[in-house]
């Protein structure tokens, strides 16, 4: 039994112009048990307040530091229990780290941190502070991305041989930073956004589809970053060969300069008597070749007894009323407020292992390989154990 709703503070997210924030509000509210109660919205004091009072939150701070502070030092009962980050890449450690100091649970947004270095120092107070940490791969958190992950893992495939996953975008196509688009300026900013641009922003989401789905990570690689927009400071454009754990090999690629891609990504996952294909075009469909039988599809919907135990309750609607992105955004903090109340004692479904902080170091661990390589002209470079 439940007994309150769960409070969760956002970092980031506030102001008309900002992206992400939005979406994961709604993901936090889908369910009716939990609320939004806290917020330092934006990286200036004013604005973060005034942002924190057009959204209607109980508590509005001016920073994320006085925030975390303020708030741990409330009783239990006032308290928030977790707080969402949702800043540009550079902000995303600070409040993290603050937050794990201060025994708050954590949803941080990917790429976990701008560099591995602090992705590992953040991992080690995580680990030392035993706080519940998620990492907001999106694409996991559709239910037919989990059924993938439960086929692979019980042997309807095989041995994976190969994976393709790829995550292709067009907006950065001309210079849009230049015309001081907020969400382009920073993401071609190594300051603000790390090391790689179009690797670190999407590269991630479709090289967790390969730890995620596949259950296997990258041992070494080999990359070739391009900047394809002249005066671009970060690459707009990522092609990865990388081989995985088990002998397994896999491409990944992710672009922002494909005209007409619209954030389609997917994956390919090959296994010794079959292959597995998702893609968010068709995004309620998983499809299963199997050697020399008919194409099987696996389709979305509540009332389909093919979705394991571990699946149901991240279902919301029978089938064919579509359930999207907000619901895979949903689907995350869902499994972080179950993973805290489970800590606490309460009767809740046992909560998918959805990406942890594990995923956000092997994201950066991934995405600095991939500099260096291309860096030496496509040179194998292994991966940093995490
Ligand atoms: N998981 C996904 O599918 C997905 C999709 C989009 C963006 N993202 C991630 O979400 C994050 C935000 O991206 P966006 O496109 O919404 O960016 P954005 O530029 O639209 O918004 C960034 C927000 O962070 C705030 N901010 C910056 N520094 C801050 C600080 N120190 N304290 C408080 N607020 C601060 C800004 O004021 C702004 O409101 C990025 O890390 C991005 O990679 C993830």
């Amino acid at each position: 039994m439940s007994q309150r709703r769960l409070r969760v503070g956002m970092v980031g997210g506030g102001g008309p112009a900002s992206f992400f924030g939005a979406p994961h509000r709604r993901g936090i509210v889908m369910d009716n048990s939990a609320e939004l109660t806290a917020g330092a919205l934006r990286s200036q004091p004013a604005e973060a307040l005034a942002a924190a009072r057009e959204l209607f939150m109980p508590r509005g701070y001016p920073d994320w530091a006085t925030m975390i502070q303020a708030e741990a030092a409330l009783p239990e009962s006032e308290r928030i229990d977790y707080i969402t980050i949702v800043t540009t890449n550079d902000a995303h450690f600070g409040p993290a780290e603050a937050a794990a100091n201060a025994g708050l649970g954590v949803l941080c947004e990917k790429p976990l941190t701008t560099t591995l270095d602090e992705a590992r120092r953040l991992h080690a107070t995580v680990r030392t502070r035993d706080i519940p940490f998620g990492v907001a791969y999106t694409y996991t958190g559709f239910p037919m991305v989990m059924l993938a992950r439960e086929l692979v893992q019980g042997g309807e495939i095989g041995e994976v041989r190969k994976v393709e996953a790829w995550y292709p975008q067009g907006w950065l196509a001309t210079k849009l930073e230049a015309e001081n688009q907020k969400q382009a300026s920073w993401r071609v900013d190594p300051a603000r956004a790390g090391g790689s641009g179009c690797g670190g922003d999407i590269g991630t989401h479709a090289y967790e589809f390969v730890r995620f789905v596949a259950g296997l990570s990258a041992t070494r690689l080999r990359a070739r970053l391009k900047t394809f927009v002249p005066g671009r400071a970060l690459d707009d454009d990522f092609t990865v060969l990388a081989e995985l754990s088990h002998g397994a090999i896999a491409t990944i690629t992710a672009s922002q300069v494909v005209i007409g891609a619209q954030n389609d990504n997917g994956f390919r996952v090959i296994g010794t008597t079959g292959t597995l294909e998702w893609s968010i075009t068709e995004h309620g469909v998983l499809k299963h070749y199997a050697g020399g039988q008919p194409l099987r599809l696996y389709r979305q919907g509540a009332e389909y007894g093919y979705f394991p135990e571990s699946i149901k309750p991240y279902l919301r609607l029978p089938s064919g009323h579509p359930e999207g992105f907000h619901e895979a955004l949903a689907n995350l903090h869902r499994t972080l407020e179950w993973t805290i109340r489970g800590r606490r004692g309460e009767k809740v479904p046992k909560p998918f292992p959805h990406p942890g902080i594990a995923d956000g170091v092997a994201g950066m661990a991934f995405v600095e390989a991939a500099v260096a390589s291309s860096k030496q002209d496509g040179e194998w470079v292994s991966l940093a154990s995490s």
